[in-house]
């Protein structure tokens, strides 16, 4: 279905990675146009077949760094773009704490160089993908939005550092709109099993990992210490289904388009699940086993994340409606299908930067 002309032209960076991809699917579903830049740095170009055949239509993708302000005005300006998506960064808590510029730069200086794009191009509409993370060891659970933030590694820091980024620019110009998601932790794919989390290496993520064990792609799980102060010792987490995060952003694009100010929004389900009960709802869901052992605590992990949604029920009439049977199924479903695929290439060749992949419509 190809939706109309006049459907709301929708930016969405780092729109074939995981997150991105699944809300561009849904912004489609939802009758709006979408463009999306990527520089591949942790996505494929094979992403983009699955997602059109979802998305009924061809999805018009330029290959480009959100650093580089001259290929955004030139996306820009071959689209009439209303709002913009910004999915693109980077998001291993490991690699944060040993390469902290690069984060500070594809983080920050991506939003600021996306932000100053949107303001030449007069699209002062902006969803920004936050993370939970910015509120460190939270001391209430479930945890607000009106929490104090105080991130706890540089990856952290630089989320929280975008999102002021963006409520300074809202406080400068009334007719600026932004609307920071915070999630709490995705999983789960789309239930066809075309797409869904390819982590490059080793998963840091519980369920691609299990997902690996399971499929015997790994021959056990380390479940990172059991003396938390959880009712197993076990670390708890708010999972939300990667579908339900899409749905949230279809809402935001929605509101950003209505009217502007900032706003910070949590997209949990407000239920937490410890590492022992993912282990067996995995196992109940997709009748394998999941071999583990009992490691010490990973550093930095904090006993419980919980949201508290209420905010998002409120002003995006949004709720988690997928539970963690339902993750674990598509998780299973989409790691079935993309087993034993040849390694991707880690970056996009440095001699190709900006090429357009599919011509703006
Ligand atoms: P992802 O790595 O799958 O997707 C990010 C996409 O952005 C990738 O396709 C990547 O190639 C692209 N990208 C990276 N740097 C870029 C750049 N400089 N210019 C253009 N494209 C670039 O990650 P995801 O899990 O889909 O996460 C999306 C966003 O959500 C990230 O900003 C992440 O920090 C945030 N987030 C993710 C999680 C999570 O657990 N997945 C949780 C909270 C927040
Ligand atoms: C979940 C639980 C682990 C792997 C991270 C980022 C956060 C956000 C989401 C981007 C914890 C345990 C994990 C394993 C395990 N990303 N675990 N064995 O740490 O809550 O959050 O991803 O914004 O910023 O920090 O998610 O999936 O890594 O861990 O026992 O092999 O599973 O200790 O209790 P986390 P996770």
């Amino acid at each position: 279905m190809t939706p109309p002309r006049a459907a709301p032209c929708v930016l969405v960076t780092g729109g074939l990675g995981y997150i991105g991809s699944h809300t561009v699917v849904a912004l489609a579903g939802h009758g709006y146009r979408v463009v999306v830049v990527d520089d591949l740095s942790n996505s494929s170009i094979d992403v983009l077949a699955p997602v059109e055949a979802l998305c009924g239509t061809s999805v018009a993708t330029y290959c480009g760094d959100v650093r580089d302000r001259e290929f955004l005005a030139t996306v820009l300006g071959r689209n009439p773009v209303a709002c913009a998506v910004h999915f693109a960064g980077l998001k291993a808590v490991g690699d944060s704490v040993r390469m902290p510029l690069e984060y500070y730069d594809v983080n920050v200086n991506g939003t600021l160089t996306l932000a100053r794009a949107l303001e030449a191009a007069g699209v002062r509409r902006v969803v920004f993908s936050s993370s939970a993370t910015v509120y460190g060891d939270p001391a209430v659970a479930p945890t607000p939005e009106t929490h104090p933030l105080a991130p706890a590694n540089p990856y952290g820091r630089s989320k929280r550092d975008a999102e002021e980024l963006l409520a300074d620019l809202c406080a400068s110009d009334p007719r600026w709109g932004a609307i920071s998601l915070r999630y709490f932790n995705p999983a789960g794919a789309h239930p066809s099993g075309t797409i869904g989390e390819r982590p490059q290496g080793v998963p840091n993520n519980l369920v691609p990992y299990i997902a690996q064990v399971a499929n015997g792609e790994r021959p056990a799980l380390r479940v990172f210490g059991d003396d938390y102060p959880t009712p197993d010792g076990t670390g708890v987490r708010d999972y939300v289904h990667v579908m339900d995060l899409a749905s949230a952003h279809v809402a935001a694009v929605a509101r950003m388009l209505s009217r502007p100010g900032n706003e910070v929004i949590n997209l949990g389900s407000g239920r937490g699940y410890s590492v022992l009960e993912v282990i067996r709802a995995y196992e109940h869901a997709n009748d394998v086993r999941v071999p583990y052992e009992i490691v010490p605590r990973r550093s930095g992990d904090v006993p419980r994340y919980l949201a508290d949604a209420t905010l998002a029920g409120q002003l995006l009439d949004w709720r988690a409606t997928r539970g963690i049977d339902e993750m674990c199924r598509d998780a299973a479903r989409f790691q079935r299908m993309h087993v034993q695929r040849a390694p991707r290439p880690a970056r996009t060749p440095a001699s190709s930067p900006n090429r357009a992949l599919s011509p703006a419509s």
